[in-house]
């Protein structure tokens, strides 16, 4: 599925989400998100929410009464993309002055109520933890008051709230188990945007597979920024080191390897997926857990963002090149059939042409099969913006991406080309793009196969020998 591998690139156009009708709801509600897949999973509980206050989705803009668009902050492309998007919504609102515009997400709590006065056709402002507060919010735009929330929580998961599930294929589907993140890189906003850290109950997270499971979902992806990190000890709030735990609470806890290992038993048909993993904070123990499990997928997206040590640091990563090396080669000896992918930055502060080619350097020790790779991009009030100076020129910046970019498709096919000849199973997710006669799915190792559509139908799992590849997809056929 594409939208797994273009999830972190927020220059994607944003989606239209559609809610599966329900017969009372009166009015209409058009969503759009932008960003990661945190904010796909929001946009599902705004949905939720608003669904529970008598609004059905539709994906015709003209005919909404509400239009929200789901921000992100990440870069400053991302936040140009939702600037001039909103003023395209102006036709609309110029058609229908009483349709209601709402900023939510990431840049709503990054601009916050200035962004009423910079998009004058924005009526809400509303940021991620504050979403339980939209119906109010939305009532008090109704008259004529702008209307503005975007207090951050030190407890709100969302915990009770089923999302309804938008844009859906019936197959798989996201499920957060972490909120915000304590671990304040320097080039990031997200710290900023989202808040501190919160684990999930399990509990909640358990009851939210099953029930998709029972529903004929057959793929869950458990998000967090670091879900390395999730800890749950007994009750919301922020999180704690595992150390600091009282004796109660030490009993209560639950860790990510142990939660992974309650997902995977809920049953072999459904798969288990995880998104983002932090080097500092990958386990052993869970590492374990992945290859004791066949249906926890062998994938794992590591984003490492600079293979030179002294712009770690810089970046506040918490791990040098050599520990990134090291837990790469505990990955690929506790499970070997992984496929690794990551997030590179190019021409962060201070960045030397040597330090460039350490970057190159680690992605030839690795070879992922996938790459997400950025331009450093300087984002107020972060710590790099108040302490770092961002001194490489743009087109040094643009070189070296291209550079990086240049080899990681190189080092995809190459890893594509290794997979000809095998035998995968794929679990089907849809038609494929190109042809209404083949179906397409996903390997475990996360990789997009394309095959004749025969008997087999999306919800199947299908065991597909590789016969040919391009640098982003496999072409096989049932055996
Ligand atoms: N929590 C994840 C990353 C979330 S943001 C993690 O720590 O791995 C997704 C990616 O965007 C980051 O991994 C980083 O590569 C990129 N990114 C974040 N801030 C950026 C910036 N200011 N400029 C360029 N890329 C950035
Ligand atoms: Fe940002 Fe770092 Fe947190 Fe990832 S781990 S969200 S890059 S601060
Ligand atoms: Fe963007 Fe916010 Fe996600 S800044 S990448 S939408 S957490």
């Amino acid at each position: 599925m594409e939208e797994i591998k273009k999830v972190f690139d927020e220059s994607i156009q944003g989606s239209a989400l559609i809610l599966e009708p329900s017969a009372d709801g009166k009015k209409k509600l058009y969503i759009e998100s932008y960003g990661c897949q945190m904010n796909f999973s929001d946009s599902e509980i705004v949905a939720s929410i608003l669904a529970d206050n008598g609004f059905n989705t539709t994906k015709n803009i003209e005919e909404a009464d509400v239009v929200f668009v789901n921000t992100c902050s990440i870069r400053e492309k991302a936040e140009l993309t939702v600037r001039n998007r909103l003023k395209s919504f102006n036709k609309y609102k110029k058609q229908k002055p009483e349709m209601i515009i709402g900023v939510l997400g990431c840049m709503a709590e990054r601009v916050k109520s200035q962004l009423l006065d910079e998009e004058k056709l924005v009526d809400i402002v509303v940021g991620p933890d504050a979403y339980r507060d939209l119906p109010n919010l939305i009532n008090q735009a109704d008259e004529g008051k702008k209307a503005v929330n975007v207090i951050l929580s030190k407890e709100e998961t969302y915990a009770d709230i089923s999302p309804v599930r938008l844009l859906s294929n019936g197959v798989t589907a996201f499920i957060s188990i972490t909120r915000g993140c304590d671990n304040m890189c320097t080039f990031c906003v997200v710290p900023f945007t989202r808040g501190r850290e919160r684990s999930r109950n399990p509990e909640s997270i358990l009851n939210e597979a099953k029930d998709l499971f029972e529903r004929g979902y057959r793929e869950v992806t458990l998000l967090g920024q670091n879900v390395d990190s999730y800890l749950w000890y007994g009750q919301e709030g922020l999180k704690k080191e595992y150390e600091t735990l009282t004796a109660e609470e030490k009993t209560k806890c639950v860790n990510f390897a142990q939660l992974m290992e309650q997902v995977a038993l809920i049953s072999p048909l459904l798969r288990v997926r995880f998104s983002t993993s932090h080097p500092k904070d990958i386990t052993d123990e869970f590492l374990h857990v992945m290859a004791k499990y066949d249906n926890i997928c062998n994938y794992i997206h590591l984003p490492f963002q600079s293979g030179n040590s002294r712009i770690l640091e810089l970046m506040n990563r918490g791990y040098t090149s050599e520990w990134y090396k090291q837990r790469v080669d505990a990955i690929k000896r506790i499970v070997p059939d992984v496929a690794l992918s990551a997030d590179i930055i190019a021409g962060f502060c201070s960045e030397t042409e040597e330090e460039h080619q350490d970057t190159l350097a680690l992605m030839e020790y690795v070879k992922f099969d996938y790459g997400y790779m950025f331009s450093y991009s300087e984002r107020p009030n972060t710590l790099a913006q108040r302490k770092l100076k961002d001194d490489v020129p743009e087109d040094v910046k643009k070189r070296r991406l291209a550079e990086i970019i240049t080899l990681q498709n190189k080092h995809s096919l190459e890893r594509n080309q290794g997979y000809v000849g095998k035998t995968f199973q794929v679990l089907v997710e849809g038609v494929s793009k190109k042809s209404a006669d083949e179906l397409q799915g996903r390997t475990p190792q996360n990789t997009v196969a394309v095959f004749p559509k025969e008997h087999y139908n999306i919800g199947d799992y299908v065991n597909i020998h590789i016969h040919s590849c391009t640098g982003g997809t496999l072409i096989g056929k049932a055996v």
